[in-house]
């Protein structure tokens, strides 16, 4: 545990999963960290304990997890944490999750679906989270389902500001309209153009079509910034298709890079030159063509702000 002046106001709990991340968050507040015991029964239910709970008392608590890899474990997980939490009687209890899982379902998009990312929202809500901190997600209307403050952090700006330092005359590129504002808000930080290409995803075959605009991405470095990079499908499309138009270097950046299955490897042979990567999920890949970038200090900037 830290020693400064604010360790008997912030206590911060993390995720077995991110307890790293916990760490380093404690460190930059000042903050008092509590371990946990985690583990399954025999059955593969899950069990919490905190490391000693009487420090939450009284304290503003900060509870950090994400919902990556194993989401519906980290779901549950993070909601007996917060249970455990509130039964010491914080001052209040900011609920931090950087990747929230189930935020593409956030609509009924054919009749008869369960609008699983408002079922998240709420139960968090309800399990006894006073604020709730999320790094850009992907639908940000969901939030509205929590009954307290909240805050969708953006950090398009930390990816292409990565990419940045090895980029001439560089552009900055959604793959669709939808992703615009995350393109917008890295270019207008950074002082930098950008633009998007249109997208349409077919919700029963799931097939990709990708209709090129007209962009002045000839001779030019282009970062392509997306929410999430899943099967890398929707990127790898994109990158191909910016390197046809003339592009001469294509970097590509998500906050939530799940990589599921063959998208490295697609990615990698889409011609695209690197993947910037944030530190927003419990998986971290090897190897040289990801570079990460750590969104723990932004998160400390915004914890700091709320509790000031
Ligand atoms: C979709 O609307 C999202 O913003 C991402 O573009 C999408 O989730 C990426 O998925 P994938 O990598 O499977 O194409």
């Amino acid at each position: 545990m830290q020693g400064s002046p604010m360790s008997s106001k912030i206590v911060v709990v993390g995720g077995h999963n991110y307890t790293d991340e916990a760490k380093e968050l404690a460190d930059l507040l000042g903050a008092s960290h509590i371990g946990l015991t985690y583990k399954r029964f025999p059955d593969g239910e899950i069990y919490v304990r905190l490391e000693e709970p009487t420090i939450i008392s009284g304290s503003m608590t900060v509870l950090l997890n994400t919902m990556y890899p194993c989401q519906n474990d980290m779901f549950v997980e993070t909601l007996f944490l917060l249970n455990a939490v509130k039964r010491y009687n914080p001052k209040r209890i900011i609920l931090c999750i950087p990747y929230l899982a189930y935020a593409r379902q956030d609509k009924e998009f054919l009749s008869g679906e369960a609008i699983s990312g408002e079922v998240i929202v709420r139960s968090l809500s309800l399990s006894g989270a006073d604020t709730l901190i999320v790094v850009d997600i992907h639908a940000p209307h969901l939030l509205d389902h929590f009954g307290g403050n909240t805050v969708n952090v953006l950090i398009s700006d930390l990816l292409v500001g990565e990419a940045l330092k090895s980029m001439n005359n560089p552009l900055v590129l959604a793959p669709d309209k939808g992703a615009v504002g995350r393109a917008r808000y890295a270019a207008e930080t950074l002082g930098l153009e950008y633009d998007y290409l249109e997208k349409h995803r077919d919700r029963v075959t799931g097939e990709i079509t990708i209709k090129p605009k007209r962009l002045s991405v000839k001779d030019r470095d282009v970062i392509i910034v997306d929410d999430i990079i899943s099967t890398g499908g929707t990127i790898a499309k994109a990158s191909e298709i910016v390197l046809e138009q003339g592009a001469r270097k294509v970097y590509v950046a998500a906050s939530h890079t799940l990589l599921i299955g063959d998208a490295l490897n697609k990615i990698k042979r889409s011609g695209a030159k690197m993947i910037i990567a944030a530190n927003t999920l419990a998986q971290k890949i090897n190897d040289n063509f990801i570079r990460y970038v750590d969104v723990i200090p932004r998160l400390k900037e915004v914890i700091g702000t709320l509790i000031s």
